[in-house]
């Protein structure tokens, strides 16, 4: 990175997000907050200029609503941005048929259509300057299907794909990019997902960010925790059967224990 780069965080306000916003900002980025809790964004904007000297710049939008792709290229246009870090989403879980019309299409809208126009946005200026990094985070959920979290393993499917495709694309380009896919972690994610009360094992924020720096430039993805690495390894020769039903078991046990 050079002097003056800046870095735009989605899903800045709480959670893996705020865990990059910090490694960051200790890095030397500027950095551009986004989310919708402006008040939320305010406070860490604050905090990250008196603890590292920092520039920010808060940019409060709803990423699964409306048109917001103008606003964050208005409100970027004049900053060199070398880093992103397409991270804002959500799950739900349960029965595919007993979740919300409305959240099942809000989760794709911010999982994949989000997640498409930002990388679009910030990859057409990186190739510009001809350099940058940008993390696309998926999940662990998305090495398989995840009966009783389907929606959500097909959207972070759809994440760990395109980010896996454009590190290809842009190497060549001097852009680096990576498909995150973090285990559950202790985060609001899991709260939000209808699941609350799941805390075993959970992965720290500081652990997954660790991990995004360490694999970043080197491979097209990676999956945080040896554990779960090994595991999405076996699973490449378990019959696609077999597969699902260990995997509903899983689920219905991480969903049960809420
Ligand atoms: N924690 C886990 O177990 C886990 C595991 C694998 C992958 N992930 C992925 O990690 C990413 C970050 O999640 P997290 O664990 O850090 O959860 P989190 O603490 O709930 O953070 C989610 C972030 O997304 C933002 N967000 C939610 N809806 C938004 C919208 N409509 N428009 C703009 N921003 C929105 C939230 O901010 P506002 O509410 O202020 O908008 C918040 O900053 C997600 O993509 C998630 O799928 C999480």
């Amino acid at each position: 990175m050079r002097t003056n780069d800046w870095a735009v965080i989605t899903g800045a306000s709480s959670g893996i997000g705020k865990g990059f916003v910090y490694e960051l900002a200790k890095k030397g980025y500027n950095v551009v907050l986004v989310a919708r809790s402006r008040d939320k964004l305010e406070i860490l904007a604050a905090d990250i200029e008196k603890q590292f000297g920092r520039e920010t710049r808060v940019i409060p939008l709803d990423l699964a609503h409306g048109d917001f792709i103008g606003e964050l290229a208005e409100g970027t246009a004049r900053l060199p941005v070398t880093m992103v870090i397409n991270n804002a989403g959500f799950g739900t879980s349960g029965p595919f048929l007993e979740n919300e019309d409305l959240r099942e299409t809000e989760m794709i809208q911010l999982n994949c259509i989000a997640v498409t126009k930002i990388a679009r946005l910030f990859l057409k200026r990186m190739v510009e300057i001809g350099r940058g990094d940008m993390v696309i985070v998926a999940s662990t959920a998305a090495v398989q299907p995840c009966p009783w979290f389907a929606t959500y393993a097909a959207t972070k499917a759809f994440d760990l794909y395109l980010a896996e495709a454009l590190w290809y694309e842009m190497r060549e380009k001097g852009i680096n990019v990576l498909a995150l896919n973090p285990p559950a972690t202790a985060t609001n994610f899991l709260a939000e997902a209808g699941i609350p009360t799941y805390q075993k094992g959970l992965a720290t924020v500081e652990q997954v960010v660790r991990t995004a720096f360490h694999a970043l430039g080197k491979k097209p993805s990676v999956i945080v925790g040896g554990k779960n690495r090994l595991m999405a390894f076996s699973e490449r020769f378990t019959p696609k059967k077999l597969l699902l039903f260990v995997t509903a078991r899983i689920m219905k046990k991480m969903i049960g224990s809420s």
